[in-house]
């Protein structure tokens, strides 16, 4: 039985750390026990995000990592500055990809960071409009896990978690179906396996506009584990509706 996993992507939200808190607060009276559930706030609130979700069953996660363990970076953020404060980090958010300019080369550095600071990663992988509508979806997606995976340790990878997440469907309110999610899960794991990972027991979450009228469709589909929510996490009640939906 593989973790059924659903974790908020706060992404440059709420607008200070005290409503990151609240919402943090808010979203741990609301989950239900069963599904593994964490938030990534904004760099700046995980310190008292963390702290006011110490006795809750609520995980942290950070939204990314620099690729080097420390030095002349301004602005970043190292793995190692994130052990107590979080339990994993997302990595290769296309976000980040776009704004940061990250190619594959570099999050596999990020992920390599990741792990060998101990902390969980979840990849992100997905098409570009442009890459869906021309047919190489699966194409691209099997090329990002190859070279993505190709700096991590493999020990440390024991508790990856990928997540599918079409650049199309991000942030648009047109989420995929779990017809096409499942295909391309299906894409990912066999990537996997030809990585030498045991596919069959890394959670694959799907991500980019899920929502409480449209999780049904995700936690019914063949091979998906969890989601991976933007939008729809600032919203402890909606959150906390497509978290029962993976229960
Ligand atoms: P969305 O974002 O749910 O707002 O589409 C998902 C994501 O980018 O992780």
């Amino acid at each position: 039985m593989r973790e059924r996993m659903v974790i908020g992507n706060w992404k440059m939200n709420p607008p200070t750390i005290a409503d990151a808190v609240e919402l943090a607060r808010s979203v741990a009276d609301r989950i239900p026990a069963g599904v593994l559930v964490g938030v990534a706030p904004a760099a700046v609130a995980l310190p008292a995000v963390s702290d006011a979700l110490r006795d809750t069953n609520l995980d942290v996660y950070a939204q990314d990592v620099h690729w080097e363990e420390r030095g002349a970076f301004t602005g970043q953020i190292a793995a190692s500055m994130l052990r107590g404060l979080a339990t994993g980090a997302i990595v290769g958010h296309s976000e980040v990809r776009r704004d940061q300019c990250d190619d594959d080369a570099r999050v596999a550095k990020k992920l390599a960071r990741t792990v060998t600071a101990g902390l969980r990663p979840i990849l992100c992988v997905g098409e570009s409009a442009a890459e869906h509508e021309a047919g190489n979806a699966s194409v691209v997606i099997v090329r990002q896990i190859a070279a993505d995976l190709a700096e991590a340790p493999r020990r440390g990878l024991q508790r990856l978690v990928v997540a599918y997440e079409p650049i199309w469907a991000i942030g648009t309110g047109n989420p995929a179906t779990g017809e096409w999610a499942t295909l391309e899960v299906r894409a990912i794991r066999a990537a996997l396996k030809h990585a030498g990972l045991d596919a069959e027991a890394i959670p694959i979450l799907y991500g980019g506009s899920v929502s409480a009228r449209s999780v049904a469709e995700f936690a019914a589909a063949d091979g998906i584990d969890g989601a991976l929510v933007g939008g729809a996490s600032l919203d402890p009640d909606e959150f906390a509706a497509i978290v029962r939906a993976f229960g």
